[in-house]
């Protein structure tokens, strides 16, 4: 496993987490939310790992209550498979148990088998299923996990 460096989002970021975006999903976040959360108008945390200063991955995470919300995670597929969403995730959990959160959830697509496998070898199970939660109409499954992640 290559370690990448963790750091928090800032507005320079936004190209980067941009193409990441596009790079990842199908239905990539609007850039005009992502400026404005790194710019200070949102609540979540961004987090983005880099290699020798090339951000490679980001994520999201949000609280509500006991509990944090994971709101997004990619990293580009020529990275993939190396650790590094893993590594996003560990701070995610140090960060959520300083929140004073029980536990983590989020919503994938039914479809994405990919990030399924992944949240799965972290320990979060299926929760409910949200019909139509996408723009598109696909399902949303709800996934949780007791805090700490089995990392
Ligand atoms: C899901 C995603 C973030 C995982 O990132 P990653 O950096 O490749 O994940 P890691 O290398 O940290 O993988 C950790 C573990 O997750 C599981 N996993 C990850 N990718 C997997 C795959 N393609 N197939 C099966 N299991 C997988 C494995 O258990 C893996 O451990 P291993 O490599 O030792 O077997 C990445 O595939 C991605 O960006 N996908 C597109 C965006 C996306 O769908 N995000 C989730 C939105 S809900």
């Amino acid at each position: 496993m290559q370690i990448a460096d963790l750091d928090f989002c800032v507005p320079e970021d936004l190209k980067s987490l941009v193409e990441i975006e596009k790079a990842c999903f199908a239905v990539p976040w609007e850039e005009d939310l992502i400026s404005a959360d790194l710019n200070g108008g949102g609540t979540s945390l961004y987090l983005k790992a880099s290699f020798k200063d090339v951000v490679v991955g980001y994520g999201v995470l949000g609280q509500n209550d006991e509990s944090a919300h994971l709101m997004n995670i990619a990293v580009l597929p020529e990275y993939r498979r190396h650790g590094v969403a893993l590594q996003i995730m560990a701070a995610f959990d140090i960060l959520a148990h300083e929140w004073l959160c029980r536990r983590m959830y989020l919503e994938v697509r039914a479809s994405n088998a990919v990030a399924r496998a992944f949240y799965a070898s972290l320990g979060f199970v299926y929760s409910s299923r949200v019909k139509g939660y996408y723009n598109d109409g696909e399902d949303a499954l709800l996934l949780a996990a007791r805090l700490p992640l089995k990392l």
